[in-house]
């Protein structure tokens, strides 16, 4: 019995080493290993074995088993590993490849102008504040000291939904809104979208504005160009210098627009400020009384100032981007480019 065993170990080992693939690793199990094979062949001989021999026998039979298992299992091991080796080889699969990384998006230049403006201006003491981009015929004109038929509506017209219904035109409205539901002083701004029938190169039917409205008792248009210079020197760098020039809006009095020295050439001339040294970005005034009055303000006792930003414009120049198709594309490559 001893003598079977040893001869068993001993080719079941000699046979291992000239397996050459899984199936002929299959066969060696079966042969070896398996309910039919050598060693089971063994156990079942053992009732013709001495019984005080039988536990030396049944130690052996094991010590051979494993053995033979652990040749066996090595065996399998490195076949598997061969097998997964090929599969990578063959897979495109490039795992040391570096990631393609996480796209990220970028506000919007508008919307960044918009924050840095409300910023300044809310360290400023200006409350924000918003109104309807659908509005009536009161609050955008009327209200404003634009009446019907009045010739200055021609410069904004826009799209009306009813005779009395339509897309605002201005963040103006917004003032007699505040001026209605607030009590003096008020200082506010308002972000905002608003349309107008305008649509060229320079002009989008929709753009957006920040309104400032300061309203209290001796505020004068000496303020107003304080408050403006301080803003726009927040805005463009501290050496930015601003112009007023004579204007017309019916809801202020005196008007004026205001340009800012250009931050592209401060001031000597070039393609950005088509030469002149100077932009036109906003219009702003003294608050004229009657529009007080309409809103039911004192005008004996208060005053105010207004001014109104084109926040797109405002963008544009602090971005240096010349074309305003840009703005409205919606294009990730062009946003991520501004920085
Ligand atoms: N609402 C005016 C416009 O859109 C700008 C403005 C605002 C002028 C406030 C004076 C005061 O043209």
């Amino acid at each position: 019995m001893e003598q079977k065993l040893k001869a068993i170990l001993e080719t079941g080992l000699a046979e291992i080493k000239l397996v050459k693939d899984k199936n002929s690793l299959l066969d060696f199990k079966i042969k070896y290993l398996g309910k039919q094979g050598e060693l089971t062949s063994i156990l079942r001989g053992m009732r013709d074995v001495q019984p005080q021999d039988r536990p030396k026998i049944g130690v052996l039979v094991n010590e051979v088993r494993e053995k033979l298992e652990g040749a066996y299992l090595e065996k399998e091991k490195y076949f598997n590993d061969l097998d997964l080796q090929k599969e990578l080889e063959k897979s495109s699969i490039d795992i040391t490849e570096p990631s393609r990384g996480i796209e990220r998006g970028e506000l919007h230049p508008t919307t960044k102008m918009f924050n840095k403006l409300i910023d300044i201006c809310v360290a400023m003491g200006f409350q924000v504040v918003e109104g309807p981009e659908i509005e009536t015929d009161y609050y955008n004109f009327e209200g404003l000291n634009i009446p019907k038929n009045h010739p200055s509506r021609d410069m904004q017209d826009t799209f009306f939904i009813t005779e009395n219904i339509l897309l605002r035109s201005q963040t103006s409205s917004v003032q007699v809104r505040a001026m209605e539901s607030m009590k003096p002083p008020i200082k506010i701004i308002v972000p905002g979208r608003v349309y107008r029938n305008d649509s060229d190169g320079t002009h989008s039917p929709v753009f957006h504005q920040l309104e400032g409205l300061v309203i209290d008792e001796n505020v004068s248009m000496a303020d107003l160009k304080a408050m403006l210079t301080s803003m726009m020197g927040k805005v463009f760098g501290e050496t930015t210098k601003i112009r007023f020039r004579p204007s017309f809006f019916p809801f202020t009095e005196p008007s004026v627009e205001v340009d800012v020295s250009c931050p592209s050439c401060k001031g000597t001339g070039c393609k950005v400020c088509k030469g002149s040294g100077y932009l036109e970005l906003l219009g702003a005034g003294v608050v004229n009384p009657k529009v007080l009055e309409m809103s039911g303000i004192d005008s004996k006792k208060y005053r105010g100032f207004a001014f109104g930003f084109g926040v797109d414009r405002f963008a544009m120049v602090y971005y240096g981007i010349t074309d305003l198709k840009n703005m409205f594309k919606n294009d990730a490559r062009f946003l991520n480019q501004i920085k």
